[in-house]
């Protein structure tokens, strides 16, 4: 069942519930805010202090950043894109299985965003709930000119402890460490006693978080690069809606075209970067 849900100050967001999982996603963003299997401990991380207000990213959940990630050259634009606070369009659900659920959502170029970006596109997520979370995001290009894109689906997990954790996956694969802007390679699993804030390259094969009593996959396409990220104690306390002990109890694993990942859409044609969460 998915019902239409408004906050007090008219935030719009989709509550979606079937036999095997439920899920909240916010028409801004096409935003997903929460997501559990029917019985269980919810997968994402939200703050508990974010804002649900116009213009302002969600803190957790999935922000899409697009169509650049991280900082563009000009910095009086938004970090990480304008799609995730952007209003996008519910275009259609179907729940014909009991079991799942699929909803698309859609973002065009208008006056605004031609502003910031000078491409016409079509932007489209495709979001399937059941036991497993599947997001799809598809960019068509509907310029007469190619452009490049960089992006993630920048999912925010909700761990234990972040020092229970460690993910594997990523053995001897480059990674840019955003930190000190060095090249290195990964030694073993990541695990966690400081700041992370790093761009694995070359990346193929299923990524598991391990966590004290749950593991959790994540399998991407259309993407050889994922972000791995946690702010530790300092960058808490100078992050927007954030408590100063929520690195405790989040880390980012962000399937992504970033860094040398850049996708290039000719037009007429797409590009579709896919996460599926298991
Ligand atoms: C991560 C980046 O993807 O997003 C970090 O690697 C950044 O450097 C983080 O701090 C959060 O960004 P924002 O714009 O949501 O505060």
């Amino acid at each position: 069942m998915i019902t239409h849900k408004k906050l007090p100050n008219g935030f719009a967001y989709i509550e979606i519930k079937n036999s095997a999982a439920e899920a909240k996603i916010a028409l801004q963003g096409a935003h997903l805010f929460h997501y559990a299997r029917v019985g269980e401990e919810p997968i994402l991380w939200l703050s508990e202090v974010s804002d649900f207000e116009l213009g302002k990213a969600i803190r957790g959940g999935v922000p899409i950043c697009w169509p650049w990630f991280g900082f563009n050259e000009d910095r009086t634009l938004p970090q990480h894109g304008f799609a995730r606070v952007s209003l996008w369009e519910f275009v259609c659900s179907d729940e014909s299985d009991e079991k799942r659920t699929t909803l698309t959502f859609r973002l065009t170029h208008n006056k605004k965003t031609l502003q910031m970006w000078h491409y016409k596109f079509e932007l489209e997520l495709h979001v399937t709930i059941s036991d497993k979370l599947t997001m799809e995001l598809k960019t068509t290009n509907i310029d007469d000119k190619e452009f490049e894109i960089t992006q993630a689906l920048h999912t925010y997990f909700k761990v234990s402890h972040i020092s229970n954790v460690s993910v594997k996956g990523f053995n001897k694969n480059p990674y840019l460490d955003a930190l000190t802007y060095k090249n290195k390679v990964q030694d073993g699993d990541i695990t966690f006693n400081q700041e992370v804030d790093r761009v694995y390259q070359e990346v193929d094969g299923i990524i598991v978080l391990k966590d004290k009593k749950r593991e959790i996959s994540i399998n991407n396409d259309g993407s050889s690069s994922v972000v791995v990220w946690n702010p530790w104690i300092e960058k808490t306390l100078r992050m927007s809606a954030m408590k100063k002990d929520a690195y405790e109890n989040m880390l980012c694993i962000e399937s992504a075209n970033a860094f040398d990942d850049v996708r290039v859409v000719k037009p007429q044609k797409s590009h579709t970067l896919k996460a599926t969460i298991f």
